[in-house]
C-alpha cells in the first residue's frame, strides 16, 4: 500500500507537468495477491476496498478486470464503495451471457474517438454461476459493435491474457490499435508492433508505470519510430569519421600511400550515402510533424518507483481510515488463538523458544543484539501504529525461516506472537532453538547466516541497497570471549 500511494504521486506529477489530455489505464490485477481470498471482514479486503477507493479518486478511465481482482467474489467488484468504479471487461457475463460490467468505454482525445475494452482471463476457479468468454468467441462480435457509428476510431484493448493469447489476438485483428497486457509473470516489455497492433505491459504489482506519448495522425497506421533511425544513422556516421581520421592520419606518414587510398575512398563514399540517408530522414520527421501528419506517433517510457519518492497526500485520508479499520479489526485476535497457542501449536513457531531462552546461556550476545535495530523491530511498528498489520509483520517478528517462506505464513497468527518473538529474534537468523536450548553439545544451531536468511526481509522493495558482507558487519554477535 505504501507503493501505491508513491505511485499516486508519480502518476499526479506527470499529469500535472504534461498539457496533453490524458487517458488513465490500468490493464487489471490490481486488488488481491492471490486468487481466493477469505469470507467475511479481513485485511485483504478492507485493503482491496482502499484501492478501488484511490483508483476512483485520481480518476481512472478505464480498469480492467483480472484473476486477482476476482478473489473475493463478483458482487465485491460490483457494490459497495466503488458503485461507479470504471472497470470494464468485454468477456465475464452471468449465466445467460448477460455481461457483468461494461464492455467498453469511449472517449475523444486531440479529436479523435478512442474506445477501450478489456478481455479478463478466467480464475483458477470461478465463481458461481459466472462466464468468462474465451476471447476467440468475443472479439468477432464485439469489434463491430464497438465501432459502429464511429469514424476511424482509435482502439484499446486491456487484457489480462497470456503473452501468446495477445500475440495472437494482435495478429488476428489489427483493428486493435494498442494492447496493454498484465499477465502474472511478465516484466516490462517494451511497445512491439505485431501487424498494426502496439503491444506492451508493465511490471506487476505497480512497481513501474509505463508513460505512453501518442500523436495522432490522420490514419489509424502506427508510423515508424524516426528518432530512433536517426540517432542509429548519426552513431554510423560517428564511427566511419573516427576511421577516416585515424586512416588519414596514419597514411601521411607513410611512404606507401596507395595501400590506404582505396579503403579511404570506400569510405568516403559510405559518407556520403550516409549523409544523404540523414537528410532526407530530417525532412521527413519535417513533414511528419507538420498538421496533415499522416500516421500515428508514439514515445514511451517506463518510471520505476523508488523508495524515496514522496506519498501522495490526497491519498492520505484513505490509507489512514483503512489503517484504523485493520486496528478495529486485529485489536482482539479471537480467543482460539492465544498466545501460548501459537508456541505450541503453529509452525513455523513450534520450535521457536525466544531470546529470553537464548539469553540464560549466551549474555553476551542477547546483550549485543538488544543495542541492534532488529531488536526493535516490532517497536517501530507500534510507533507507527502498524504493529497489527499483517502486512508489514512478517519480516519484522521471528519467524522460523528455516523451514517456512514468509509467503507460506499463516499471517493470522502474527497477531497472537508472545512478547519475546515479537522484533527480529535471534532464531530469525540462527533457526529454531528447541532442541539445543535442552542439549547444546548434541543438537547444533547454524552459526553463520548465509545471505539468503537475509533476503527473506531484505528485499528490494525494502532496502534497495542491501549488501550482504557490508550489513554483516553492524548485527554480528561477539564470540564468546573465553574463545
Ligand atoms: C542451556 C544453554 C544454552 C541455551 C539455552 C542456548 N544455547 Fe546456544 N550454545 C550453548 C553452548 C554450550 C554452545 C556451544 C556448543 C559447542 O561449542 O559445542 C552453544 C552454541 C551456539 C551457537 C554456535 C553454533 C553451535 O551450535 O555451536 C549459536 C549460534 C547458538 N548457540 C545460538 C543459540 C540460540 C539462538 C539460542 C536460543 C534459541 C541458544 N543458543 C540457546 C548453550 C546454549
Ligand atoms: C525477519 C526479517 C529480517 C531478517 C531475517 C534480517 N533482517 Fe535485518 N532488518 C530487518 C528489519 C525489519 C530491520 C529494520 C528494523 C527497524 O529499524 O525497526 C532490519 C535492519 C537491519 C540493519 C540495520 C539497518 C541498516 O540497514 O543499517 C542491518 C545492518 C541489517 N538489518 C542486516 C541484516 C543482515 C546482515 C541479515 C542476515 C544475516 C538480516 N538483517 C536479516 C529485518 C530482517
Ligand atoms: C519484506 C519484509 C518487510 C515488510 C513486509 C515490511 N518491512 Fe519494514 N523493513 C524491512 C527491512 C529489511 C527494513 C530495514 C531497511 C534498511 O535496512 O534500510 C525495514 C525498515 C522499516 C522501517 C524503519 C526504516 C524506515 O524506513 O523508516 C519502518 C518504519 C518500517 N520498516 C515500516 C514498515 C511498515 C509500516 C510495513 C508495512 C506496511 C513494513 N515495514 C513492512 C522489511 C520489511
Ligand atoms: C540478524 C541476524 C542475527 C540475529 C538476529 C542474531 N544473531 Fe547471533 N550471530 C549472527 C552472526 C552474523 C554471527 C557471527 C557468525 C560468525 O561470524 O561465524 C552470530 C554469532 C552468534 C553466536 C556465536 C558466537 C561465537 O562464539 O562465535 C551466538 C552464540 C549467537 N550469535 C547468539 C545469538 C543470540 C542469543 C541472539 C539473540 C539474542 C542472536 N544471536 C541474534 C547473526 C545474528
Amino acid at each position: 500500500m505504501g507503493g501505491l500511494s508513491k505511485k499516486i504521486f508519480q502518476i499526479q506529477t506527470i499529469s500535472d507537468q504534461s498539457k496533453q489530455e490524458r487517458l488513465l489505464l490500468d490493464s487489471g490485477n490490481l486488488l488481491f495477491k492471490r486468487q481466493s481470498v477469505a469470507a467475511g471482514p479481513n485485511q485483504e479486503r478492507l485493503t482491496a476496498a482502499a484501492i478501488m477507493q484511490i483508483y476512483q479518486k485520481i480518476g481512472y478511465d478505464a480498469v480492467g478486470i483480472g484473476p486477482l481482482d476476482m478473489a473475493a467474489g463478483m458482487d465485491f467488484l460490483q457494490t459497495g464503495v466503488a458503485e461507479d468504479f470504471p472497470w470494464i471487461s468485454a468477456n465475464i457475463s452471468d449465466d445467460r451471457d448477460k455481461p457483468l460490467f461494461r464492455q467498453w468505454i469511449s472517449k475523444e482525445i486531440q479529436g479523435v474517438q478512442v474506445v477501450i475494452t478489456s478481455l479478463s482471463a478466467p480464475p483458477t476457479t470461478l465463481p458461481p454461476s459466472i462466464k468468462v468468454a474465451p476471447w476467440e468467441s468475443i472479439l468477432p462480435e464485439l469489434l463491430p459493435r464497438m465501432t459502429k457509428d464511429r469514424n476511424n476510431p482509435f482502439i484499446i484493448l486491456l487484457s489480462t491474457l497470456s503473452t501468446e493469447e495477445n500475440r495472437l489476438i494482435a495478429e488476428q485483428y489489427p483493428a486493435i490499435n494498442l494492447l496493454l497486457g498484465a499477465g502474472q509473470h511478465l516484466r516490462n516489455a517494451s511497445p512491439q508492433l505485431i501487424n498494426n497492433t502496439l503491444v506492451t505491459q508493465t511490471d506487476k504489482q505497480g512497481q513501474y508505470q509505463g508513460l505512453l506519448e501518442i500523436s495522432f495522425g490522420k490514419q489509424r497506421t502506427w508510423g515508424q519510430n524516426r528518432e530512433k533511425q536517426l540517432a542509429d544513422l548519426q552513431n554510423r556516421l560517428g564511427s566511419l569519421n573516427w576511421q577516416l581520421q585515424r586512416l588519414e592520419k596514419k597514411s601521411a606518414g607513410n611512404t606507401s600511400k596507395e595501400k590506404y587510398s582505396g579503403t579511404i575512398a570506400r569510405l568516403h563514399k559510405d559518407r556520403d550515402t550516409i549523409n544523404a540517408q540523414i537528410a532526407s530522414l530530417q525532412d521527413t520527421i519535417t513533414k511528419e510533424q507538420s498538421p496533415d501528419m499522416f500516421t500515428d506517433q508514439y514515445q514511451y517510457r517506463f518510471i520505476g518507483l523508488e523508495s524515496n519518492m514522496p506519498d501522495d497526500s490526497s491519498t492520505d485520508n484513505i490509507l489512514k481510515d483503512l489503517n484504523r479499520q485493520i486496528r478495529q479489526l486485529h485489536k482482539k485476535p479471537s480467543k482460539a488463538k492465544k498466545t501460548t497457542d501459537t508456541m505450541t501449536l503453529f509452525s513455523p513457531w513450534r520450535d521457536l523458544v525466544g531470546f529470553r531462552v537464548c539469553e540464560s546461556c549466551h549474555v553476551l550476545q542477547t546483550e549485543f543484539w538488544q543495542t541492534t535495530q532488529h531488536a526493535r523491530a516490532y517497536t517501530t511498528l507500534a510507533v507507527k501504529e502498524k504493529n497489527l498489520d499483517l502486512e508489514c509483520l512478517p519480516c519484522h517478528v521471528t519467524t522460523d525461516l528455516f523451514t517456512t517462506s514468509l509467503q507460506n505464513l499463516p499471517k493470522e497468527h502474527l497477531l497472537t506472537l508472545p512478547r519475546e518473538l515479537q522484533s527480529v529474534g535471534c532464531e530469525s537468523c540462527h533457526g529454531s532453538g528447541k532442541t539445543h536450548s535442552v542439549d547444546p553439545e548434541r543438537f547444533k544451531m547454524v552459526r553463520l547466516p548465509g545471505k539468503n536468511i537475509c533476503l527473506n526481509c531484505h528485499t528490494p522493495e525494502h532496502d534497495d541497497n542491501f549488501d550482504y558482507e557490508t550489513k554483516l558487519v553492524p548485527i554480528s554477535c561477539p564470540a564468546e570471549l573465553n574463545k
